[in-house]
């Protein structure tokens, strides 16, 4: 990572998660990263909270930079296009983490053999905790996929897939936060209903999830093993979990997980 020059477009929420996680880590240091935003608030809130340079303007940026990371919205790439063409070499790897824009985008707008890794990870990215998604682009090298692993493991898990899938991990983990909310926020009202106060509801119901989650990934069983471990004859488990079945919730998160990664692949298309 010593000869890594990161070129961060954009220096919103992702980015200032990425450039946090890489510094914490002692992946990369201060002098080896800079940003580029419109607007210059942004980048000296990155610049005085973890010591990185700013760019003035994206041609700037992409001129320094051996790795460019585009971390602004979807509906910007097309802006910035032309400014990281003009200051592209062979030698340059793209790192994009806009949902929806496909590697061919970048490799068409900066040259044929562009070597693009496309990201996706997911809000708890800002706690680094994420799960990033990571896809090669068509000349990318493992090397280049190598590379990006160590960046997005500064914020938390990442996975390696095709291209294709990407729009499957913005259904599941890219709008899972959001799914998982709305759990945590049902249970909390689930205890208020049962006569608990919001606030200690809320505690229980976050603290459940979050340790939960945690003894499935330390412990290597699968989620049935463990929902049958606390699920004792005639207990009260078992009977909750009646009732999610008869209300449907297990066919209501594989439908949302549906719905979002057909919404994926629509706007993508776009
Ligand atoms: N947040 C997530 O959960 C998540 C998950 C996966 C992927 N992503 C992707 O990550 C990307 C960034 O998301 P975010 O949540 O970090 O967005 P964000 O906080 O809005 O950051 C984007 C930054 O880019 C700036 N910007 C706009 N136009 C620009 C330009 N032409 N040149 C340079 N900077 C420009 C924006 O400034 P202004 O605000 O002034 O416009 C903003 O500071 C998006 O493409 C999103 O799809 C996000």
């Amino acid at each position: 990572m010593k000869s890594i020059q990161l070129g961060i477009v954009g220096a919103g929420n992702m980015a200032s998660a990425l450039v946090r996680g890489l510094i914490v880590s002692g992946r990369l240091s201060p002098a080896q990263i800079r940003v580029s935003d419109v607007s210059p608030a942004q980048c000296q809130t990155l610049q005085q909270a973890h010591g990185v340079q700013s760019a003035d303007t994206t041609p700037a940026l992409a001129a320094w930079a051996n790795v460019v990371l585009v971390a602004v919205k979807p509906q910007v790439v097309p802006s910035i296009l032309p400014d990281l063409a003009a200051a592209y070499r062979a030698e340059q790897l793209i790192l994009s983490i806009a949902a929806g824009v496909a590697t061919q985008v970048f490799a068409g707008a900066l040259a044929p053999g562009a070597r693009v890794v496309r990201a996706m990870p997911n809000t708890p990215a800002l706690v680094l905790e994420g799960v990033t998604a990571l896809a090669p682009g068509e000349h990318a090298t493992e090397a280049d996929l190598a590379l990006a692993r160590n960046i997005f493991d500064a914020v938390g898990a990442t996975v390696v897939l095709d291209e294709p899938q990407m729009d499957a991990v913005t259904g599941l983990s890219g709008s899972g936060p959001a799914y998982v909310m709305l759990v945590v926020e049902a249970l909390a009202d689930g205890g208020v209903r049962m006569g608990l106060k919001r606030e200690t509801a809320l505690a229980l119901a976050a603290r459940t999830l979050y340790g939960s989650a945690k003894l499935l990934l330390e412990s290597g069983e699968h989620p049935a093993a463990l929902k049958d471990k606390v699920a004792s004859p005639g207990g009260t488990t078992i009977a909750g979990l009646c009732a999610l079945e008869r209300h449907g919730a297990r066919n209501a998160f594989i439908e949302a997980v549906t719905a979002a990664t057909q919404r994926s692949s629509e706007l993508g298309q776009r």
